[in-house]
């Protein structure tokens, strides 16, 4: 077999024929309902869980700049999937858009990266569904599930098994629906997302009563958290308590107060050093004046004093514990400008991040752009429409409109909630795992008011129909997908492209996925996953806002229901700007990006391209014109 094969396009009317086929999916939505699906997969996690922790950890106040990166570069994106999802309105997405216009390897490298964005994304979502299902208990109950049943086992501070049950479960429900087919997805679907649209509405409108406007402009930036004390401490006193009680017989549940307890207490002396070294080193850049300066720092020795460790085997494990946190630091200031860091632009780049913080900005354009390449996760989803575009009602019209209208809907109320949240709650102080629901009942507890008391429990009901609506839709679009390359002959059709005879859904590979996603959302470390999604995610956008332009140039002619206005200049700026957030995630992030592209492309020689229809049809042709393989023509 001629290797000019893999790079075999399909051309745009041989998928239009195929979708005059038999056994294609039925045509059931509107555009309504695409938008429905849309803002469905999209309000989830992004904004309930991972914008507080950004803002927290990553971008402070400026979490709202972070946003509109993030929402920029989806923004130009979606306007190169309209344009493709008008013209080649099947299953598919990304994947069928590469095959028709960069060849079959190129489509299969999407399609296996695409498995990054939907499958990859839902154990994500249903790992942070989780962490409000405690609250919502919790709120309903007075039920607490502990965290070694809440939380991966990397994650896990307690000793001994660890897994996250609430994540297997929820994914396992999801399975079920989805199994039983697209009519009653959608309408659980629209339920949800009523729900949800109704919460994200509440805390608009209820938060921002409750806004301090000093919180974005005067916490000051000495107060931000570092990344030393966001990922290295946690992980750094954990072994080292797991070392000192191994003789004792702790229960994990002991185990994992003491790591907490321990946490505390190095964290604050390691405030205590860095806080000084900090104002003494923005003194400097004048960004404060000498009495503000000791102002913080006697403020600091207040606050953090009391909480030092008392305890002799306590001080000896804090003090061995930041020695290693010291050593390790100038790493860690490399790891936050992402790839720029490690290609040795972050000496002169920390130069500019130092020249534009403020308080505003505490983190600086790293924390910004850290925070995009983050937050984006909230966004993922908008083009899971063109995954649905084979059960279009009127494919060329509404798969545009949905996918712009449910992209311009979360944009505003993601700017609106990012804001009151950083608004109500000091950045530094934002609840990591649940940030929405506990700025809300911490603030219950200091006013009072009855309708907070009761908005934390509204708040964790929005956000799990949120995230359940999310996985549905997402999941969806997993099965989609696989169906598509099944057809195509690059996954094995007796489980990818299998559609059951009543339900009418893939359901084979539906609950294979199902299978996996759950014990990735049980055992894998999350946050690493997040990355994975995102990269995963930015780089088919890349590729998309490419394969509409190379369209364009070289089938002119080709009659385009949706036409991306100024597309010379939205298809590379969404090139550069998706492409801007990836150089921006860790190293190890994109290692695990190569490393899964390279697993792809070895199923893709050993499977995918022996039993290519493509591939087995040109062969057909050529033979029966009495040519050899590698006459074949690469345009066709
Ligand atoms: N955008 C989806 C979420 O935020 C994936 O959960």
């Amino acid at each position: 077999m001629s290797w000019q094969r893999m790079f075999q396009r399909k051309s745009i009317e041989t998928l239009l024929a195929e979708m005059a086929g038999e056994h294609r999916l039925h045509r059931v939505l509107g555009p309504l309902s695409l938008t429905a699906l849309g803002v469905g997969a999209i309000i989830g996690s992004g904004i309930f869980v991972m914008t507080g922790r950004a803002a927290m950890q990553d971008a402070g106040p400026a979490i709202m700049l972070s946003y509109c990166v993030a929402g920029l570069g989806c923004a130009l994106a979606a306007f190169c999937y309209a344009e493709f999802a008008s013209l080649a309105p099947v299953a598919g997405s990304a994947y069928t858009y590469a095959y028709a216009t960069l060849g079959e390897i190129f489509a299969w490298i999407i399609g296996w990266d695409l498995i990054l964005e939907y499958a990859m994304s839902c154990a994500t979502v249903a790992s942070a569904w989780s962490n409000y299902l405690n609250v919502f208990l919790h709120d309903v109950a007075g039920i607490h599930i502990p965290a070694r049943w809440t939380t991966n086992p990397f994650d896990y501070t307690g000793g001994g098994f660890a897994m996250n049950v609430p994540a297997v479960l929820i994914m396992a429900v999801v399975t079920y629906i989805l199994v039983i087919g697209i009519r009653e997805s959608a309408l659980a679907n629209a339920i949800l997302t009523c729900i949800k649209l109704g919460v994200v509405l509440f805390v608009i409108a209820v938060g921002y009563g409750y806004v301090n406007s000093d919180n974005w402009t005067k916490v000051s930036m000495v107060e931000r958290r570092t990344p030393a004390e966001s990922f290295v401490i946690p992980g750094m006193v954990k072994t080292a308590v797991e070392a000192r009680d191994k003789d004792q017989q702790l229960t994990p549940e002991e185990q994992e107060e003491h790591v907490n307890r321990l946490v505390a207490m190095t964290s604050a002396a390691y405030r205590l050093e860095h806080i000084p070294q900090e104002v003494d080193r923005l003194q400097k850049l004048g960004k404060f004046d000498e009495a503000e300066g000791k102002r913080l720092i006697d403020e600091n020795q207040k606050k953090y004093s009391p909480l030092l460790a008392t305890d002799e085997a306590d001080k000896k494990l804090v003090k061995e514990t930041l020695e290693k946190v010291h050593a390790k630091v100038p790493e860690t200031l490399t790891d936050k400008w992402g790839i720029l860091g490690y290609i040795g632009l972050n000496e002169s780049l920390t130069k500019i991040d130092d020249s534009v913080r403020s308080n505003f900005m505490p983190f600086g354009i790293s924390g910004l752009m850290l925070g995009a390449s983050i937050v984006f996760f909230a966004f993922i989803g908008f083009d899971s429409i063109s995954t649905h575009s084979e059960e279009a009602i009127k494919p060329q019209r509404d798969v545009p409109i949905g996918i712009v209208a449910s992209l311009v809907v979360c944009t505003f109320l993601y700017l609106a909630v990012s804001a009151v949240i950083t608004g109500m709650v000091p950045y530094p102080d934002i609840n990591a795992k649940t940030a929405v629901a506990s700025a809300f009942s911490d603030r219950a507890k200091i006013d009072g008011n009855p309708v907070l008391r009761y908005s934390s429990l509204l708040i964790s009901t929005g956000a799990l129909a949120g995230m359940t609506s999310v996985l549905l839709i997402t999941f969806l679009s997993q099965a989609r997908i696989f169906l598509a390359m099944a057809r195509d002959r690059l996954l094995p059709p007796g489980i990818f492209g299998t559609v059951h005879p009543k339900y009418g859904t893939p359901h084979i590979s539906t609950i294979g996925t199902g299978v996996v996603i759950c014990l990735v959302a049980a055992f894998t470390p999350i946050h690493k996953l997040e990355e994975m999604v995102n990269i995963g995610t930015l780089f088919a956008f890349v590729v998309v806002c490419a394969a509409v332009l190379i369209l364009r140039v070289r089938r002119p002619d080709m009659h385009r229901p949706f036409k991306t206005p100024l597309l010379f200049i939205v298809a590379p700026l969404g090139i550069f700007v998706n492409l801007l957030m990836m150089l921006f995630l860790p190293i190890d992030t994109w290692i695990r990006l190569f490393a899964w592209l390279g697993i792809g492309l070895v199923i893709y020689f050993l499977y995918g391209m022996r039993h290519s229809i493509m591939s087995h049809e040109i062969e057909r042709q050529l033979k029966s014109q009495g040519l050899s393989p590698t006459d074949a023509p690469l345009d066709s």
